[in-house]
C-alpha cells in the first residue's frame, strides 16, 4: 500500500497467541509496559496490537459505531490508545472482513466505513483485518480484494496513517492483490506453538474443516508457504508469516531460533506473541538478537529467496538453502535444517550466490555468523574468508545464518 507505512516490516506485540481471548485494558498495558522496561522499542517493537474478543455484545444501537466492552476495558479504547501513546508506543486493534470475528464477536463487512472512523478517532495505529463469516464472499481474489479494498479505503478516508494488516490466510492468493491496498498480508493459516510437525492441518481439506477443527500450521509448514511468493513482498507490502511463538514453550531453543532467523530473513512483520511480562533470559536473547532484526529492517531490500530444498527423509523434513541481498552489496545466506537428524552439509557459493552471477559465486567472502556474539558483544562474529565453498553441520530443527560480505582479493 501507498500510505507511507511499513517501508520495512513492522515489528510489535499482539495479544493473541498466548492470551486469546483473555484480554483487558490490564493486560495490555502490562504488555506495554514490559515493552518498555526491556526496551524492545529500541530495538523497533513498538505496536501494541489488540486481537480479537475486545468488543461488546453488540454495536451502539443508534450510530452502530464499535463498542468495546466494558468490563475487559472500563476506560474505553481511547483512553488505552492514549496512555500507549503517551509511552512512545502506537496501538492496534483487530476486526474482520465478515459479519463476526474468528471468536464471534461482531464483525467490520458492511461497517466500514463507521469503523474506520472510530478506529481514528480511538487514536488507532494499525488495524489486523480478518476473514472469518466472510458470508461466502472469499474463493475468488476478485470477492476477497473488494472486500478487503472497502475497509483500504475507508482507513485511508479518515486522513489518520493507519497500517492494513490483512489476514486472508493465503486464501485467495492475497500477495497477487493485497501489495496495492494492504501493508501486509497473512499467507498461511495460524502458527502454533511447533516448528516442523508434518502431520498437522495445514493446509487442512476445507474451510468448513478449518472454522470446526481450527488450522493451525507448523513454523516449517508456514515457511515452505513463504518460499514460492517472496518476490511479491517489498517497501510497504509483506508476507507475513504469523506471530512469533518465541516464549511460549512448545518450542525447543533451537527451533525457536530456526523460528526468529527464518521470520526475519523473510521480512515478515515480527508480532511477539508471547507474554512480555514474564519471559526467560533465553526467550529475550532470541527476540533481541540486533544482527537478524536489522536484516529484517534493511531498507528497500526484500525477503530471502530459497535456493535449494532436499529432501532427507520422505516426508520427515528437509535441509534447505536460502539468501538474499541487503543494502551495499551485502548479502545473508541460511541453511534451515527441518529433519530430525543433525546434518552435515557442503555450502557451494556457486549456489549462494546463483542469482548473482559467476563473479559473486567466484569471489572471497567474510562470513559473520548471526548466532554468535563478536569479541564486543554483538550478534555476528567472522567466522573469517569463505571462497568456493565451506562445510557445515546445522542441529536438528536448526539454522545457521550469516552475514556475508565481498572481500576485496589482495592482489
Ligand atoms: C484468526 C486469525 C488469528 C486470530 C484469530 C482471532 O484465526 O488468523 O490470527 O486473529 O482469528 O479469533
Amino acid at each position: 500500500s501507498d500510505n507511507g507505512l511499513a517501508l520495512t516490516p513492522q515489528m510489535g506485540w499482539n495479544t493473541w497467541n498466548h492470551f486469546g481471548c483473555g484480554i483487558s485494558e490490564d493486560t495490555i498495558l502490562s504488555a506495554a509496559n514490559a515493552i518498555k522496561q526491556h526496551e524492545l522499542d529500541k530495538l523497533g517493537y513498538n505496536y501494541v496490537l489488540m486481537d480479537d474478543c475486545w468488543h461488546a455484545p453488540a454495536r451502539d444501537p443508534s450510530t452502530n459505531a464499535p463498542v468495546a466492552d466494558p468490563e475487559k476495558f472500563p476506560n474505553g479504547v481511547k483512553d488505552l490508545s492514549d496512555k500507549i501513546h503517551a509511552m512512545g508506543l502506537k496501538f492496534g486493534i483487530y476486526s474482520s472482513a465478515g459479519t463476526k470475528t474468528c471468536a464471534g464477536r461482531f464483525g467490520s463487512l458492511g461497517f466500514e466505513e463507521i469503523d474506520a472512523k472510530t478506529y481514528a478517532e480511538w487514536g488507532v495505529d494499525y488495524l489486523k483485518y480478518d476473514n472469518c463469516n466472510n458470508e461466502g464472499r472469499a474463493g475468488t481474489p476478485l470477492i476477497s480484494y473488494e472486500r478487503y479494498n472497502n475497509m483500504s479505503m475507508a482507513l485511508n478516508a479518515t486522513g489518520r496513517p493507519i497500517l492494513y494488516s490483512m489476514c486472508n490466510w493465503g486464501e485467495d492468493g492475497p500477495w497477487n492483490f493485497a501489495p496495492n491496498i494492504a501493508n501486509s498480508w497473512r499467507i498461511s493459516g495460524d502458527i502454533y506453538d511447533n516448528f516442523a510437525r508434518y502431520d498437522d492441518r495445514c493446509p487442512c481439506t476445507s474451510m468448513l474443516d478449518c472454522k470446526l477443527a481450527g488450522f493451525h500450521c507448523a513454523a516449517a509448514r508456514i515457511i515452505d508457504f513463504a518460499a514460492p511468493v517472496g518476490q511479491k513482498a517489498g517497501t510497504g507490502h509483506w508476507n507475513d508469516l504469523d506471530m512469533l511463538e518465541i516464549g511460549n514453550g512448545g518450542m525447543t531453543h533451537d527451533e525457536y531460533v530456526a523460528h526468529f532467523t527464518m521470520w526475519a530473513i523473510l521480512r515478515s512483520p515480527l508480532i511477539l506473541g508471547n507474554d512480555v511480562t514474564n519471559m526467560s533470559n533465553d526467550t529475550l536473547s532470541i527476540i533481541t538478537n540486533q544482527a537478524l532484526i536489522a536484516v529484517n529492517q534493511d531498507p528497500g531490500t526484500g525477503p530471502a529467496n530459497r535456493i535449494w530444498k532436499k529432501e532427507v527423509f520422505t516426508g520427515d523434513g528437509d535441509i534447505s538453502l536460502w539468501q538474499g541481498s541487503l543494502q551495499n552489496n551485502v548479502f545473508v545466506v541460511a541453511v534451515m535444517n527441518t529433519s530430525p537428524h543433525n546434518q552435515t552439509v557442503d555450502i557451494l557459493m556457486e549456489d549462494a550466490f546463483l542469482d548473482q552471477g559467476a563473479a559473486y559465486q567466484a569471489q572471497p567472502y567474510e562470513f559473520f555468523d548471526l548466532w554468535q556474539k563478536d569479541s564486543n558483544g554483538n550478534w555476528g562474529k567472522s567466522i573469517g574468508t569463505v571462497q568456493g565453498k565451506f562445510s557445515v553441520t546445522v542441529n536438528t530443527h536448526g539454522v545457521k545464518v550469516w552475514r556475508a560480505i565481498p572481500k576485496p582479493s589482495n592482489s
